[in-house]
Formats: structure tokens, sequence, C-alpha cells
């Protein structure tokens, strides 16, 4: 369920810090995923990882591990678990620039989704993006999420303005697409 012939997902550890915090201090990868862009010495980042992750227990984190090198390469979240409402928030982020672009993502996400909704039985994941982040866009939707509001003008960055998008995916809809 957690694993496919290239990736498998596996539960953060505290040694997962290190690979997290060279991801946070790349402004490649947190341009367009982070709404709070800073550089964080490793106190910092250990302090974040340690509440907002290991010890949030409405956090489910997975680190995304290339199998054939055991190379860490992103991390993946369901956040938010509601579980009267049966709802949680999806996050990806693939921190390693060099496995971008080559299906990384999209086969991380199939076993979260699969898990989520066939085995924690949720009702509905959501997500939101940037309006400029068009290829997390693009993997969405081939996930059948759908676009369900805009916040307007809710990111500065770079010097203007962006939307971001809030999308959103139903149980049903999920094994329906599937
Ligand atoms: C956005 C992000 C998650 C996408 O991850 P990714 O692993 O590059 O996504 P995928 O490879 O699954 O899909 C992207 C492209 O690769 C293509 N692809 C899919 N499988 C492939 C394969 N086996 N070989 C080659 N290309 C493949 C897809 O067709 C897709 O192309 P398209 O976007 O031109 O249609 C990643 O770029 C990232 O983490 N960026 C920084 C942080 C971020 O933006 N996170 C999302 C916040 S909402």
């Amino acid at each position: 369920m957690f694993q496919t012939d290239r990736i498998s997902l596996r539960k953060m550890v505290p040694d997962d810090i290190v690979s997290y915090h060279k991801w946070r201090n790349d402004h490649q990868v947190m341009v367009s995923t982070n709404p709070a862009l800073d550089n964080y010495s490793f106190d910092q980042t250990e302090s974040f990882v340690e509440q907002v992750i290991l010890n949030n227990h409405s956090t489910k984190s997975y680190m995304i591990i290339e199998r054939k090198h055991n190379q860490p390469i992103g991390i993946t979240s369901l956040a938010n678990l509601d579980f009267k409402n049966r709802n949680a928030e999806l996050i990806i982020d693939i921190g390693e620039k060099e496995f971008w672009g080559k299906g990384y993502a999209s086969e991380a996400l199939k076993m979260l989704l699969n898990y989520a909704f066939n085995e924690l039985n949720l009702h509905r994941l959501y997500l939101q993006v940037f309006a400029f982040n068009e290829k997390a866009i693009r993997l969405y939707q081939r996930l059948g999420f759908q676009q369900e509001g805009v916040s307007r003008q809710a990111l500065f960055r770079k010097g203007s303005w962006h939307d971001i998008l809030q999308m959103g995916l139903l149980q049903s809809e999920y094994n329906h697409f599937n």
C-alpha cells in the first residue's frame, strides 16, 4: 500500500530533519509552496518539524523515498485530519529538484489517496495551490481534484499579488475516477 517499484512512503523520523531543512531553505522549491519565504536555522526547522509534524496528532506525514538509492526526495502529508467530518488537507513537496517531472509526485499521491479514501475512509480531501503553480494544478486535476474556490490576491510574491486556488476531491469522485 505504501510502496511501488520506484518509491515508498514511510513515516517521518527525527533523522529526516536534515533533508527537510535543506528543502525548506531552497527557495526554488519553496517559492511555489511556502506562503512565508524565509531562511531558517537548523534549530528553527527542528522545532517546527517536532511541533508541526512529528508530535501533531492531526497530521500524518510521509517521506517519499526513491527506493533504488534509499534517498528521501520529498514529503507528503494528510494534515488537519478531522475524523468527525472525515476531511483532511493534502500537501506534497518534492524537495529534490532533479526528481521533478518524472512522475514521482503523481505516484506518491496515488498511494496516499488510496490510503486516505480506501483505508482511513475519509470523505473529502482539500488543498490549496498558488495560481501560478501550473504544474501542480495539472497534477491535482489529473488526480480528479476540482477547483472549489479562489482566495483572491492572497499571496504577495516577487513584488506582486497572486491568487490561491482551493481544490477538493470527494471520496465518491475518487472511486469513480479510479
Ligand atoms: C509540483 C510538484 C509537486 C510536481 O511534482 P512532480 O514529481 O514533478 O510531478 P509529476 O512528475 O508527477 O508530474 C509532472 C509532470 O511529469 C510528467 N510525468 C508523469 N509521469 C512521468 C514519467 N514516468 N516520466 C516522465 N514524466 C512524467 C507528467 O505528465 C507531468 O507533466 P505535465 O505537468 O507537463 O503534464 C513538484 O514540482 C514540487 O514539489 N515543486 C515544489 C513544491 C511545490 O510546488 N509543491 C506543490 C505545492 S501545491
